[in-house]
């Protein structure tokens, strides 16, 4: 068991790479919190659930405060919730910039700013954030979400080095294209959706979308004390797409 009696907060983990990290950590033993604002969704997911959309600071602060009532502490958390809603340049409404922004950098900031304390007063953590291979590589068509998902990576490296000597680790977890409803979505916005996903699955080095247990083991490897010498780094689980 690799995260044997660890408590793990997870947001989304209602559904793609949030949700297989959250089963695959159960099955590794760790005590996982599951927050997402699809309260349906949410349900059986974890040993506690929390409806909340993490873009909000004063429920993100109650959830962590209820999560050490009960737990007394919070070994790990993993930020998966994330939006992506398409747009140019040129065509990328600024309501849609704000929520994209909202949702994928200032609820990761917010989220770890919450259970930073309490991993300070224990001297151990481990925080994984998630980007995206687009943080890397660029790509049309989707500009708050590629520039959000940089934004995520430069942030987890200054507060990776802000608390590298207080014991606490933060890590980017880098997916490729992955078979979950935020890419189906994505794809589905395209004039050919069909046409849309043939070509990003062409684009990833190995030819194929990943699924999203692949990234869920990445993030295990990051949230486990198997990574203890890692932080302020960036795993890639993206089939190549970098590289390529
Ligand atoms: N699927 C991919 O191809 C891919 C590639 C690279 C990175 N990512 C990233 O991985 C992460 C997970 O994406 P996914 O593909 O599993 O998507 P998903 O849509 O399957 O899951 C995302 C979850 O986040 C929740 N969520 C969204 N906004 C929220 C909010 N404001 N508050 C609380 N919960 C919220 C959703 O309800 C959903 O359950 C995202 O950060 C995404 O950007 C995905």
């Amino acid at each position: 068991m690799r995260l044997q009696g660890k408590v793990a907060i997870i947001t989304g983990a209602a559904s793609g790479i949030g949700l297989a990290s959250a089963e695959l950590f159960a099955a590794e033993g760790a005590h996982v919190v599951a927050v997402d604002r699809d309260a349906a969704a949410l349900k059986g997911v974890g040993e506690r659930g929390y409806a909340a959309d993490v873009t909000d600071w004063a429920v993100t602060e109650q959830t962590v405060a209820d999560v050490l009532a009960h737990y007394g502490k919070i070994d790990v958390l993993m930020t998966s919730a994330g939006v992506s809603l398409g747009g140019d340049t040129l065509t990328t409404t600024f309501a849609n910039w704000d929520r994209v922004f909202a949702v994928n950098v200032k609820g990761t900031y917010l989220w770890i700013r919450a259970v930073v304390p309490a991993m300070l007063k224990r001297g151990a953590g481990s925080i994984v954030t998630v980007a995206s291979q687009l943080a890397f590589s660029g790509a049309p068509g989707n500009t708050a979400y590629v520039a959000s998902k940089g934004a995520i990576v430069s942030m987890t490296r200054s507060i990776a080095v802000e608390f590298a000597k207080a014991g606490i680790r933060v890590n980017a977890l880098v997916p490729g294209a992955t078979e979950t409803p935020l890419m189906n979505r994505s794809a589905d916005r395209q004039p050919d959706p069909q046409a849309a996903r043939a070509t990003r699955r062409a684009r990833h080095a190995m030819g194929r979308f990943g699924a999203a247990i692949e990234s869920a083991y990445g993030a295990l490897y990051l949230a486990s004390d198997e990574s203890s010498f890692t932080t302020g780094a960036e795993l890639k689980v993206d089939g190549g797409w970098i590289a390529a």
